[in-house]
């Protein structure tokens, strides 16, 4: 244990150093560490702490901060030789030390294990949502990082697409706390209130070219669009096409926005619509997001049909209304 040394692994750092990191990832999580390997994803500062036995990597954490400060830990992992011996801490401190050198606000990840979940606890992250036995944790690192400064009403806000560079600032919106409130990313399976980077990657495998794999093409018909505020990401717009046999043809649309910003669901509606490459869209809503049923009926979606607890997430289930709108 005395020859461990931590030092961050970036895009600059040497390549069988990138490669050890790469051998520890997977499928999704695996192209978006090798894509920002090769440079970063627009203005997010991206590495990880990594724990060294001499030239050998033994333990991982990684840290992705955005210019507003919006932060994600993941990829924490210790070499099965080297569990029990204090290296995720050692990793896990130096990695705190990196968000408040970048100005970090807030800090979010996921968890499954109670055990695991209570390593995160000692550094004072919170518990602020399940999906399932997922729970999503936020560290609010000062106090412009909380909710209520974040999500606060008044923003400017305006619909761009949604780049490369977004992930933490979306995680922010999927984590912010509402009460009472449960509005869903039907396709995505994700929640207001759940954690949200394996989401992003999916969305992002579905329309960048260059970053991921070759044979992943860009599908036609996808569209994701963001409403930026002034401290953060409001709401997430997206067009995903349907698979295999309908490819081309229909997709799913859904809009989640943070209930203070609802006014611009119109206009986010309106901009995924817009020359839209498909012949029909549907939409689910939860049976009680009476707002959503409003805005889509009002412009044109007809219901097809109530599904009964469609979507099951441990032991909450939930009724879905399906609407559907043609553009052809
Ligand atoms: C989770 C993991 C990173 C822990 O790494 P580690 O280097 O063994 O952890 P440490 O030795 O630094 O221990 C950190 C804390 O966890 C506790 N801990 C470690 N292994 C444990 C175990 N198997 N059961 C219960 N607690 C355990 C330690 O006692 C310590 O707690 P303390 O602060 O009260 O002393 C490692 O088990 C791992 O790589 N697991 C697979 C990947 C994974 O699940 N990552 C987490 C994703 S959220």
């Amino acid at each position: 244990m005395s020859n461990i040394v931590v030092r961050p692994v970036t895009y600059k750092s040497p390549q069988s150093e990138k490669d050890q990191v790469l051998k520890t990832h997977e499928d999704l999580y695996y192209w978006a560490t090798e894509s920002r390997f090769k440079g970063p994803w627009e203005k997010e500062i991206f590495g990880l702490n990594c724990a060294f036995d001499g030239d050998k990597l033994v333990a991982t954490t990684s840290y992705t901060i955005t210019p507003r400060g919006q932060a994600i830990l993941s990829d924490v992992y210790t070499h099965p030789d080297y569990r029990g011996q204090g290296l995720a801490k050692k990793v896990l401190d130096a990695t705190m030390e990196t968000y408040k050198k970048y100005g970090a606000r807030a800090v979010y990840l996921a968890a499954w294990d109670e055990w695991i979940r209570n390593i995160y606890r000692k550094y004072g992250f919170v518990n602020v949502g399940n999906m399932g036995g997922r729970g999503s944790f936020k560290l609010t690192l000062n106090d412009s990082g909380k909710d209520e400064v974040l999500f606060r009403e008044g923003q400017k806000a305006e619909i761009r697409p949604m780049g490369l560079g977004d992930q933490a600032d979306i995680t922010s919106l999927f984590c912010a706390q509402h009460p009472g409130l449960v509005i869903k990313h039907y396709e995505l399976g994700c929640y207001l209130g759940s954690y949200f980077e394996a989401e992003f990657y999916v969305l992002q495998n579905q329309v960048t070219e260059g970053v991921v794999p070759e044979e992943r093409k860009p599908k036609k018909g996808y569209r994701s669009y963001i409403l930026d505020g002034e401290e953060t990401i409001l709401g997430l717009g997206t067009v995903i096409p349907g698979g295999r046999r309908h490819e081309g043809h229909s997709g799913i649309l859904d809009i989640i926005l943070h209930p203070s910003y609802r006014e611009y669901n119109q206009a986010m509606l309106e901009k995924l619509e817009d020359g839209l490459a498909l012949d029909h869209v549907y939409v689910y809503i939860e049976e009680n997001e009476q707002f959503k049923i409003d805005l889509f009926e009002k412009n044109g979606y007809k219901k097809l049909t109530n599904l009964e607890n469609h979507i099951k997430i441990v032991d909450e289930s939930f009724n879905i209304l399906l609407y559907k709108k043609n553009f052809k």
